[in-house]
């Protein structure tokens, strides 16, 4: 019910279809429920950030590219994490599970050995290499913050 890509707005067709003017009722049952307080809801879900919210900077993305280019590529295409695939892993995870798994996992062989704001960087250059669309501010480097932010489908 929370997950976005449930797409209510994926019927084609310009007549609004009886059933999505059900889903539209029950949309607002649910947050009526919530806001209620009756259904408790996991903190990511219930502030609603995303990924798509323009939650990096470009210079942070570039920054990020140098770091995967000098450090990963070693041993990984950036095709490895875009498009399906990264569709396939990570929507529905968190920007901190992405952030979380690079820093105590890679690089293979020396983990944790960037900082976390290279692996932030990393991460938001591996978020624009997915169309995610760059903002005002620099992605955090806190755990806490990076799992508020949803990883939703690519615009
Ligand atoms: C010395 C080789 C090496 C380096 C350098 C390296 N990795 Fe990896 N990485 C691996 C191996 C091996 C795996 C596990 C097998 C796989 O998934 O390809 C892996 C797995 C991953 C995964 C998990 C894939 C998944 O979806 O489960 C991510 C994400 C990742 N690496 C990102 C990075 C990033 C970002 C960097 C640079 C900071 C990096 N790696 C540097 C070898 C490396």
């Amino acid at each position: 019910m929370t997950k976005r890509r449930d797409g209510v707005g994926a019927e084609r067709g310009s007549r609004m279809h009886p059933r999505r003017r059900f889903a539209v009722v029950e949309v607002a049952l649910v947050v009526g429920l919530i806001s209620a307080g009756w259904i408790s809801v996991p903190p990511s879900a219930q502030s609603g950030a995303s990924v798509a919210d323009g939650v990096f900077t470009e210079a942070q993305a570039s920054r990020g590219e140098a770091t995967f280019r000098r450090v990963c590529s070693a041993c990984h295409d950036t095709g490895e994490f875009s498009g399906g695939r990264f569709r396939l892993t990570w929507v529905g995870q968190t920007a901190g599970d992405l952030f979380d798994t690079i820093a105590t996992l890679m690089p293979e062989g020396d983990p944790g050995s960037l900082t976390p704001a290279q692996y932030a960087a990393v991460v938001a250059y591996l978020l624009q290499v997915n169309g995610y669309p760059a903002g005002e501010s620099d992605l955090p480097t806190s755990l806490s913050a990076l799992r508020g932010l949803e990883i939703v489908a690519a615009p």
